[in-house]
């Protein structure tokens, strides 16, 4: 970490692009075969099976590498995950929650896109069929985890911004409007009561079982009343990509907003703390992977936006990525380690009710959307989402 970077430029942006394809390739013999745990341990990967709700990640920056070199050996190991992601789905291994965009969209909505496979493409529909399971018609609402129906699971949750773009892509494949019209749904409510007036997040939030509004709740933040980092993140994103999909301009609105709360709470170096509550000298960790999650945000709205307010998020997102290239990327090409270092999956605090795992580390999508923002800088980039 460095209080002192540089942004970007775009010849600095293609050396950290084609570092970070260097380190997938190193990584491709330990995880062809097998998944990549959500988080490193002591900065390498544990291999797994295909049963985390992170495992989409992995094949996504084998397909962004290969993007960047058409080499076949990527394109071959992509193409045995999308095998293992068709299994997952047709047996229903671990896909009981909304999580089906995070597992989908980098692994099989990406192969389809670029190789046409046509066994990918049937397993990112039937994972968007599974997600459609998740609705909730009271409150109109994905629920995120837990069989349905029991009132302790009767919440979604921010993240789920990101999972939705699977449905607008099954939309667009199928031509039936079903995915959309439950995606808008799901993100109306979300924009309702996920955000808070000041921009900030909620990172879970309650449903009556009549379909009223209950109440936020943090999982992984601080407290309820705190502003988990990537929380916001996904906000961020999220919001933008539901423009992308909707052109409805309350997501721009909602955007700005999220964007807005999230600089007033960076530190120096604009790599947020795990919780925004906290800052320079709370000796807390940081959550580098929420930087990135925002970065790809920043680049994303370049399309949607004034080209003064454009060029604005192209600098900020290329002092983001300048701070994470300079002082988190993993300095090192070794088997087994990821792309930046300094993320933070899920950290207990005496408020929060997650398992504690996974601080200070590399994570998974961490290491994804730093990439997806080398790429998104350097090249005109057609998302996965
Ligand atoms: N989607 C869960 C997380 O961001 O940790």
């Amino acid at each position: 970490m460095r209080s002192k970077y540089t942004p970007l430029t775009d010849e600095q942006a293609l050396a950290a692009l084609d570092r970070c394809v260097r380190q997938v390739r190193c990584n491709l013999p330990l995880y062809t075969n097998r998944c990549q745990n959500h988080t490193s341990v002591d900065g390498i990967y544990p291999a797994c099976d295909n049963v985390q709700w992170t495992c989409g990640f992995w094949p996504g920056e084998i397909w962004l590498a290969y993007e960047r070199t058409g080499e076949e050996r990527l394109r071959e190991a992509g193409l045995t995950l999308v095998d293992s992601f068709y299994d997952r789905i047709v047996r229903k291994v671990e896909v009981d929650h909304h999580d089906m965009g995070f597992l989908y969209s980098p692994s099989c909505v990406a192969a389809w896109r670029l190789t046409g496979s046509e066994r990918a493409k049937e397993a990112a529909l039937l994972a968007a069929d599974q997600l459609l399971t998740r609705f909730q018609p009271n409150g109109e609402f994905l629920q995120a985890w837990g069989p349905m129906g029991a009132a302790e699971n009767r919440r979604f949750i921010i993240d789920c911004l990101l999972n939705i773009p699977l449905l607008y892509w099954a939309g667009r494949e199928t031509g039936n409007p079903k995915y959309a019209d439950i995606a808008g749904r799901h993100a109306k409510t979300c924009l309702a009561h996920s955000f808070r007036p000041d921009g900030s997040t909620y990172h879970t939030f309650f449903m009556n079982a009549d379909g009223a509004p209950s109440h936020g709740e943090t999982c992984q933040g601080y407290r309820d009343d705190s502003f988990w980092a990537r929380g916001q993140a996904w906000g961020v994103y999220g919001s933008i990509l539901s423009f992308r999909y909707t052109r409805d301009p309350a997501y721009l609105t909602t955007f700005r907003k999220a964007l807005g709360f999230y600089l007033t709470r960076l530190p120096d170096d604009r790599v947020p703390y795990w919780d925004m509550i906290f800052s320079d000298g709370s000796g807390e960790p940081r959550d580098s992977s929420a930087a990135a999650v925002v970065a790809c945000g920043l680049l994303e709205a370049r399309r949607w936006l004034s080209e003064r307010e454009a060029a604005r998020c192209e600098s900020l997102a290329r002092e983001m990525l300048g701070s994470l290239a300079q002082g988190y990327a993993v300095p090192e090409i070794v088997p087994g380690t990821g792309l930046l270092l300094h993320g933070t999956y899920s950290k207990k605090s005496p408020y929060n009710t997650c398992t504690p795992e996974g601080v200070d580390e590399c994570t998974g999508w961490g290491d994804y959307f730093y990439l997806e923002a080398l790429t998104r800088l350097t090249r005109d980039w057609y998302p996965y989402w």
